[in-house]
């Protein structure tokens, strides 16, 4: 990749105002997001005052620790800051519905980033708010995690040229975020879950086209062995996701087979990386001896979490 100076003047260079789902970016504007990662990666410094005194809302209905901390930090080492809500008492929308929640918010900030249980929490804040609107987890996606992801993948092998990655497990809102980025990006990926755990068959439709336009596949699979066979990233996420802990019980039965240990890392290309979006549950979806191993990236991925969020805000807000 070719890392050059930073571009002063507008950072803004997206299309679509707000960031629900990862096709709301184009393939290249997600590649340029990607240099933009890199470049303020390497030199914090220049962005410094990027995005002075912009403000970013931060509401949030479930817990995090990466998301909300990396984002916060991001707004604040552009020169901007961020003012949290927590929600966990109580869903966005309750106390009063979201198109006013965002009509507020609009006149104050200069981003809203919501994490929501339901997608369509973040569609009535995004269809009601002038700024942009940024997806810090729903049920349905987590675009932002797929950005350092894809951050990281690129970082270990320099190109996404010929590319398969594989993930193993539940077919949720981190697995469909990776579905759709890696199609963009012309990475194949092929997904092992259990029978009825798959990824959403829209979501799996639109994945596909979007495949076929890079020239990369999407599949889906029952066999793990098969899933990893050339896999150049091995990538699983918790078999219960926030919102599904009645379900707890019947998805470790589900989903007791589909543990990536040492064995399926084997199975995988050799110098295949380990990659988990945090929190793991270790003895469940991964061993412990793989999370811990050397294959294991899954804290260069917590790192870019930050370095994907500063472009990301600059790209969304426009920074000088
Ligand atoms: N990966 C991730 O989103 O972590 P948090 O839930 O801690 O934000
Ligand atoms: N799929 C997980 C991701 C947590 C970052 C969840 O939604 O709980």
């Amino acid at each position: 990749m070719n890392i050059h100076a930073p571009p002063f003047g507008a950072y803004r260079a997206v299309k679509a105002h707000h960031f629900l789902r990862d096709s709301d970016l184009s393939a290249d504007e997600l590649r340029s997001l990607l240099d933009l990662a890199r470049r303020v990666k390497i030199q914090p410094e220049l962005y410094r005052d990027a995005l002075r005194h912009r403000a970013v809302a931060l509401l949030f209905e479930k817990p995090s620790l990466r998301t909300r901390m990396t984002i916060e930090l991001a707004a604040l080492q552009l020169g901007g800051f961020g003012v949290f809500q927590d929600h966990r008492d109580g869903r966005i929308g309750e106390r009063e519905p979201a198109r006013d929640i965002a009509r507020n918010l609009d006149r104050w900030f200069d981003a809203i980033v919501a994490r929501t249980y339901s997608h369509k929490t973040l569609e009535s804040l995004a269809a009601w708010s002038k700024v942009p609107v940024i997806n810090a987890l729903s049920e349905s996606y987590h675009p932002c995690q797929a950005l350092a992801d894809f951050l990281t993948v690129l970082e270990v092998y320099g190109s996404f040229e010929g590319l398969k990655m594989a993930y193993v497990g539940d077919g949720n809102n981190v697995a469909h975020s990776l579905m759709h980025s890696a199609a963009q990006l012309g990475v194949s990926i092929s997904i092992c879950s259990p029978a009825g755990y798959g990824p959403r068959p829209d979501d799996l439709a639109l994945a596909r086209a979007a495949a076929a336009r890079s020239g990369s596949a999407v599949e889906v699979v029952s066999d793990i062995w098969e899933a990893v066979d050339g896999a150049a990233a091995v990538y699983t996420d918790v078999w219960t996701s926030m919102g599904w802990e009645d379900e707890t019980q019947q998805r470790r039965i589900a989903f007791s087979d589909y543990q990536v240990t040492d064995e399926v890392m084997a199975a995988a290309r050799d110098g295949a990386v380990f990659m988990h979006c945090l929190p793991a549950l270790r003895g469940q979806e991964v061993s412990d001896s793989v999370i811990e191993s050397a294959q294991s990236v899954v804290f260069d991925q917590a790192e870019n979490r930050l370095h994907a969020h500063k472009a990301l805000l600059l790209m969304m807000l426009g920074g000088s």
